[in-house]
């Protein structure tokens, strides 16, 4: 029996995992170039660790370059290494803390193609809602999620009765 406890025990976590980590489009459809405001775009959203950033601009026209926060305020690119220029640039946000991005073309990045976030800790699964009979925490629970517990149940049925 406490093995099967075990396997519902991980069913469940994993039903109640946090939802997917979240693409973010820089800039939105204008992307990665002069003319957008990157603080601006910034402004509200959340960055946690296993979000991916999404630069996107048409190749050659800028890049991007993880520098830190000094480079980031002047402008400068001392150290290239880890450039990316494809135009379609895909980071993973893998730690926590403070990231500055920029443009190294021409003087892009005093014009203002410079991203600065903070990326937070992976956020903890969440608590369930309170359930009590007729309450609206129960709506909370995505479609999704529902199936999968619904799948995860019928599994458990089974190997209950195997
Ligand atoms: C843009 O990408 C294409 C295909 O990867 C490459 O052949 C071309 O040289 C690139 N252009 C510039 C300006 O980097
Ligand atoms: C340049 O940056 C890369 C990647 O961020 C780092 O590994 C390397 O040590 C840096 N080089 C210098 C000279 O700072
Ligand atoms: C972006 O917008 C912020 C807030 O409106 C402003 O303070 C900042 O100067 C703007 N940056 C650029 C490069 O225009």
């Amino acid at each position: 029996m406490a093995s099967k406890a075990f396997l519902i025990a991980i069913l469940v976590a994993m039903v109640a995992a946090p939802s997917m980590a979240t693409e973010h489009m820089v800039g939105g459809d204008a992307g990665w170039k002069v003319g957008v405001n990157y603080t601006v775009w910034a402004a509200g959203k959340k960055f946690y660790v296993g979000d991916t950033l999404m630069f996107m601009y048409q190749n050659g026209s800028d890049n991007v370059l993880k520098v830190d926060g000094p480079s980031f305020q002047k402008c400068v690119a001392s150290n290239t290494t880890g450039l990316l220029t494809s135009g379609n640039d895909v980071i993973t946000l893998a730690k926590q803390g403070k990231k500055w991005y920029i443009s190294t073309v021409e003087d892009h990045c005093s014009k203002g193609v410079k991203l600065v976030i903070t990326v937070a800790p992976a956020p903890a699964p969440a608590p369930l809602p309170p359930q009590s009979p007729g309450s609206s925490g129960a709506s909370k629970i995505s479609p999704f999620k529902s199936c999968m517990l619904i799948v995860a149940a019928l599994v458990v049925f089974k190997m209950v009765l195997s």
